[in-house]
């Protein structure tokens, strides 16, 4: 039964990563299904995980009988799946780098990241992102040491599914947090996790569920096209194809929620959301744009929540 106790898992996301949620977790919060909170939902499914904000942060809250989360990001499912699996082992490929790293200086840092930035993209054509091998501990350390040591926390790829992001020049870069690893191995040991596109959910959603829906944000304007969490890329037919999964969803019962950017922010004649979403709930809650390609568009903007069921605000 998901029943609210108080600090069921401490876990925070291991992950920096674009798009996420931290500081809308607060509104998420004040929307959350009344069966959640009265134990009616047993499941939570999350399809757009990412750094899994909202995952982590409802965990925190509340005990549920099984989680699945989803992404289409190789890299993203490599590193959940090698803490689920051998976090012992990751933990001490990230101490070795850990030591190494800080105990260069300025330069020699920069240089130790470029190397490592080569060592795995070069790796790229020989991992076998289909069953899980023991080579993919070292790629999950090489991906959270770049995230810890890069520029902004991006995870960028190039169309090629190469890391392209430049070095970060951070004084202290927290790349081991063991603690933190743990506690994350611990909630993952009862969650499925899954590689694919967000339909992948499908069977593991019933009238139990919770559901929460982040997909990457539709482009504010064209120069704003932070699309590239991996070389799939995130178009409008994709966006019409959720909103119909999320019909579906509905008509088998499930709780709904779903996030993205406003297009009325930059266009209020644009209805893309309120046309696709019609007949559910919409609100318009003001968020701060994080990141974006060029860093240009940072500033207030609004976000949407949708839910499928009146959200309560207290
Ligand atoms: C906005 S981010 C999610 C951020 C997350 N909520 C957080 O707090 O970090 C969107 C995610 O969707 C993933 N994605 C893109 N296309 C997808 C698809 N077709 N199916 C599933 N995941 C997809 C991306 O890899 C990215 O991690």
């Amino acid at each position: 039964m998901a029943k609210q106790t108080k600090l069921v898992s401490s876990a925070r996301p291991f992950l920096k990563w674009a798009g996420g949620k931290t500081q809308l977790l607060n509104e998420f919060s004040k929307r959350l299904p009344i069966e959640l909170k009265n134990g009616k939902i047993t499941k939570y499914v999350e399809p757009f995980i990412g750094g899994g904000a909202f995952f982590f942060y409802l965990n925190q809250r509340f005990s549920f009988e099984r989680c699945s989360i989803c992404d289409v990001n190789e890299e993203l499912y490599l590193s959940y799946r090698v803490i689920q699996r051998s976090v012992k082992k990751l933990i001490s490929e990230l101490e070795t780098l850990e030591s190494d790293y800080l105990s260069l200086d300025d330069k020699e840092r920069e240089s130790f990241y470029y190397e490592v930035r080569n060592a795995f993209n070069r790796q790229l054509p020989e991992i076998n992102f289909n069953t899980y091998q023991t080579g993919w501990i070292k790629r999950a350390a090489w991906i959270i040491f770049l995230n810890r040591t890069c520029f902004n926390g991006l995870f960028r790829l190039n169309q090629r599914g190469e890391f392209n992001v430049p070095f970060g020049k951070y004084k202290n870069p927290d790349i081991l947090n063991e603690d933190n690893l743990n506690d994350v191995a611990t909630l993952l040991k009862a969650t499925q996790i899954h590689r694919g596109d967000f339909v992948t959910c499908r069977k593991f959603i019933d009238d139990r569920t919770f559901v929460y829906f982040d997909p990457p944000y539709r482009p504010l304007n064209e120069t704003s096209s932070f699309t590239s969490y991996s070389k799939h890329g995130f178009s409008d037919n994709d966006q019409v194809r959720l909103a119909e999964f999320f019909k579906e969803l509905d008509a088998k019962g499930a709780k709904i929620m779903l996030s993205n950017s406003d297009p009325k922010n930059e266009n209020p004649g644009d209805s893309f959301f309120d046309d696709l979403y019609s007949g559910y709930y919409i609100e318009r809650v003001p968020a701060k744009r994080m990141i974006n390609c060029n860093g240009s568009g940072r500033g207030n903007i609004n976000e949407l929540i949708i839910t499928n069921y009146p959200a309560k605000k207290p």
